[in-house]
């Protein structure tokens, strides 16, 4: 199965009851390995969770180390049941930029035949990524 197809299905698990806006998140690292994640929401709004940074956790406690993420998938549904295209948030691209390197690609779905790809350094330039630390 594609990975459009795996997020399509993945969305189901989405836990959204307020904003009704579901994620759908499936990371790969470099060996080939893909972990997933969805957006899973609370009553006290800010210990939401979002997909990437769900899938991204779950791939580090699966021995995922700093320089292995290769790509991240993103698809939403809103609402209306409709699918719309999404970027990560800021948190996100934080997260996704120190777990990455320059070149990892961030897929954003709209449809099956229409995906933005971009890089991480694309999205997220002149981050801080703890070098100063
Ligand atoms: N959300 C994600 O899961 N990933 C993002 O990058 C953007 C936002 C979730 C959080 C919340 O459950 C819902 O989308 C609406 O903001």
């Amino acid at each position: 199965m594609n990975y459009f197809n795996q997020l399509q299905t993945l969305l189901d698990a989405s836990c959204a009851p307020y904003s009704g806006f579901n994620v759908a998140s499936i990371v790969v690292l470099k060996d080939g390995r893909s972990f997933k994640g969805v957006n899973v929401e609370s009553a006290a709004y800010s210990p939401t969770n979002c997909a990437e940074r769900n899938a991204i956790q779950t791939a580090v406690t699966e021995g995922a180390k700093i320089g292995d993420l290769q790509e991240v998938h993103i698809l939403a549904r809103n609402a209306a049941k409709e699918l719309v295209q999404a970027y990560p948030c800021g948190p996100c691209r934080q997260v996704i930029a120190e777990q990455a390197l320059n070149d990892t690609v961030i897929y954003c779905y709209a449809s099956e035949d229409k995906v933005d790809k971009h890089t991480i350094a694309e999205l997220l330039p002149f981050g801080f990524l703890g070098a100063e630390l």
